[in-house]
Formats: C-alpha cells, sequence, structure tokens
C-alpha cells in the first residue's frame, strides 16, 4: 500500500540547530527562507537509520547507485533519458552556480540573472568579481513575464559568458513554459552563451502546469547548459549537502569536474548521497502528496489575505512554497515591510528589495503544516489592521 505522510504534523525544531529557527527570537514565526518545516519522507529517515547503524563513516567512493537514481528521478518525474555518466555530484545548487562561474568566465565577465530572483545569485556573482547582468522580468496584470528584448540586449554584450536561469523561479512563481523556454534558448545559442539551469524547485509545480529540463527544448541548447538540481527544497534535506549536476556534453563536463577537483570538493557526504539516493528512488509518493499540500496553502494564503489585508496581495504562484507578496499598496515605505512585520506579527519576511527589482514586496514561505500557517495569517492580519492601505 502506498505511504500517506503526514504534512499536518507539527515539528518542534527550535534547538535542533536548523538555521531557519536561529535567526529571530524565540516567539518569531521564521517564514523568510527556502525551505520546509516539513518532516521528511519516510523511506528517506529508514535509509538513514540503516546506515547510521553500521558504525563506519569513512571517506566515500563514487557510488555508481547515485547517478542512477538521479537518472531515475529525471526519467520518472519529467520523462527525461539521461545517461549515467552525465552526472555529477556537488554538495549544493548554490555550489555548482560558483564552479560554473569558476569553470566558464573570468573576472569581468557578466553573467545575466532575472530578478527579482533568488538572492543568493546576485552575491555569488558579485564575490566571484563576475558583473552582474539583470534582466529585469516584468509584472503586467498579475503576473510575471519576460523582457526578451532586454534579454537579448543582456546576452549579446561581448563579456556575457553565462546565464543562471532560474527554472521554476524564486520568488515570483512562474514555470517557464515550452516557447519562453525555447526563446531563451534560441538567444543564448545566437550569443554563445552557456547556461545554468538550476531547477531545485521544479518537482514542487503546481497542478495546470508542467517542468520541462532545459535540455529537452533542444540538442543543442542540451550541449550548452547545465542542469542543477537537489532534493533538499522538496524533501527538506538542505543539511545533508548532496545536489547533482547533469551536464550532457562532455567537455563542459569534464570543465566542471576539474573546478570541483581544484577546490576539493568533490568528497561526498556518506549520510546525503543515502538521503539523495532514497529520495530519487522512493520518494515519488511523498511530492505527489507534497505539492497539493502546498497548492492549498497558496490558496489559502491568496484568499485570506483578499479578504483580510487589504493593501496585501499574492503573486499568483505556478510553482514553489515561495510566496510573492505584493506589499505597494500597504501604506508603508518599502523598507520598512518586513521589520513592520517582524515587529507587530513576529513573523519572519525577506524584503524583496534583496531579490533585486523587488521593492515594495515581500517573501514568504509557505511550507508549513496549514494550522500553523492559519495561526501566521491571523498575526499578519492583526498587525496590519491598524494601517492605511493606499487604494
Ligand atoms: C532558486 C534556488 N536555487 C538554489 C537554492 C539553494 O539551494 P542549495 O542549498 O542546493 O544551494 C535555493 C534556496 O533557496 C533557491 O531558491
Amino acid at each position: 500500500m502506498a505511504l500517506v505522510h503526514n504534512f499536518d504534523l507539527q515539528l518542534h525544531r527550535r534547538h535542533t540547530d536548523a538555521q531557519m529557527y536561529t535567526v529571530y527570537p524565540d516567539d518569531v514565526l521564521p517564514m523568510h527562507l527556502a525551505e520546509t518545516d516539513f518532516s521528511t519522507a519516510q523511506p528517506i529517515t529508514e535509509a538513514l537509520m540503516a546506515r547510521a547503524a553500521f558504525p563506519a563513516y569513512g571517506y566515500t567512493a563514487e557510488r555508481s547507485t547515485f547517478p542512477l537514481a538521479v537518472s531515475h528521478w529525471m526519467s520518472s518525474r519529467f520523462n527525461w533519458t539521461i545517461e549515467p555518466e552525465w552526472v555529477e555530484y556537488s554538495p549544493s545548487v548554490g555550489s555548482t552556480v560558483v564552479f560554473a562561474i569558476q569553470s566558464f568566465t573570468q573576472p569581468g565577465d557578466r553573467i545575466v540573472i532575472q530578478t527579482p530572483v533568488y538572492h543568493a545569485f546576485h552575491t555569488l556573482i558579485e564575490n566571484s568579481g563576475r558583473v552582474k547582468a539583470e534582466n529585469k522580468l516584468v509584472l503586467h496584470e498579475g503576473r510575471y513575464d519576460i523582457d526578451f528584448d532586454d534579454l537579448e540586449r543582456q546576452l549579446a554584450h561581448p563579456r556575457t559568458k553565462l546565464m543562471v536561469l532560474c527554472h521554476p523561479h524564486n520568488p515570483i512563481g512562474r514555470v517557464w513554459t515550452p516557447e519562453e523556454l525555447q526563446r531563451i534558448s534560441e538567444l543564448c545559442l545566437r550569443h554563445h552563451v552557456f547556461v545554468v539551469s538550476d531547477e531545485v524547485h521544479s518537482d514542487l509545480v503546481f497542478a495546470g502546469h508542467r517542468h520541462i529540463p532545459l535540455p529537452l527544448i533542444s540538442q543543442a541548447i542540451a550541449e550548452q547548459c547545465i542542469v542543477a538540481i537537489n532534493p533538499s527544497k522538496t524533501f527538506n534535506l538542505a543539511g545533508m549537502r548532496a545536489s547533482a549536476a547533469i551536464i550532457p556534453n562532455r567537455r563542459w563536463r569534464d570543465a566542471l569536474r576539474m573546478t570541483l577537483i581544484s577546490n576539493k570538493a568533490l568528497d561526498r557526504p556518506v549520510f546525503g548521497m543515502v538521503a539523495l539516493e532514497a529520495a530519487y528512488m522512493q520518494g515519488g509518493y511523498y511530492v505527489d502528496q507534497l505539492v497539493p499540500y502546498i497548492e492549498a496553502n497558496a490558496q489559502l494564503v491568496d484568499a485570506y489575505l483578499a479578504k483580510h489585508i487589504p493593501g496585501l496581495s499574492v503573486i499568483r504562484p505556478e510553482a514553489t512554497y515561495m510566496l510573492w507578496l505584493d506589499a505597494r499598496k500597504l501604506g508603508l515605505k518599502p523598507e520598512q515591510l518586513a521589520p513592520f512585520f517582524l515587529t507587530h506579527a513576529r513573523i519572519g519576511l525577506r524584503d524583496g528589495a534583496v531579490c533585486g527589482n523587488g521593492s515594495g514586496f515581500l517573501r514568504m514561505s509557505i511550507g508549513f503544516p496549514r494550522s500553523v500557517l492559519k495561526q501566521a495569517l491571523e498575526r499578519l492580519r492583526s498587525a496590519a489592521a491598524g494601517l492605511k492601505p493606499r487604494a
């Protein structure tokens, strides 16, 4: 019989070294981070416990089962057949972005990102001495679109060498369509720009939308990209430090591997590998139950804000448990928004400005049991009750 996961279960993670519970005082609900508060899938816990029972945890070999698990997940979830040798280990998606920057660009080169976007992309590019080239996404009637003329301008710049595509996109929740992916691919190919397709949120796509791994768009773009995935967001495994980079082209794969070797980053975590393999081999049932749960959470927040908090609204997501809230009509200055809700609602939210092109917006995680989410909404409502929203 298929396993049933209880996403209503409330874990008490404070004092377990969970990073998200160390940022704010104890009475604050931390909703700023892209991590769920759900327990992971039972087969993962069981596999970890079985491995823990054998009392030696030394250096780990390159397991042949790791690429097979990744390839199983890609074919069963996304209908993408990959060769096991395309799969490289990387500690995290963020690390893969850094290694790609080191492998395929020089200091001073430009790297395209589409803002507002996951804030670490900004810092990773800046810290590497490369230049951030922003293709600003355009909000039109409640949905973000790509300004393709601007994207082409950014890609055509002679120093642009790399694009980091966020697919699906955090925080605006778009699942890029085949047409959009086709146009992005054509432009990157035309201007010889390598793509890192960050597909860390690809498991979390809502009904009516479909995630298409970028390499499925064409053989040509498959040869000019890396797909970065990690079971971390889906299965609450970020502390395991085990992710995969899928690189169909051998030359690029060798280049990335050289960078991993020179950064001494190839050593695989014993438990991370076990967790990733259990997730990708046995975790399908969990995702099938998680996605409708998060989607219902998103609908709950949308309806609640529309009814109770004038001036604060949801940009309707097509994927992910990160909600992008439009707070421009709340009657506060953009820089006051996150501090206001921290002080008056005791809720930690991320200031949208850190994502670039996001001033006046807030990012909120809804990867919580519904009872916790409902309490959070009530706290937001009573905090906002004294505000004078703009029409
Ligand atoms: C789009 C995106 N990429 C990467 C990450 C981080 O993933 P990892 O822990 O694998 O670096 C996040 C986490 O918020 C994210 O939202």
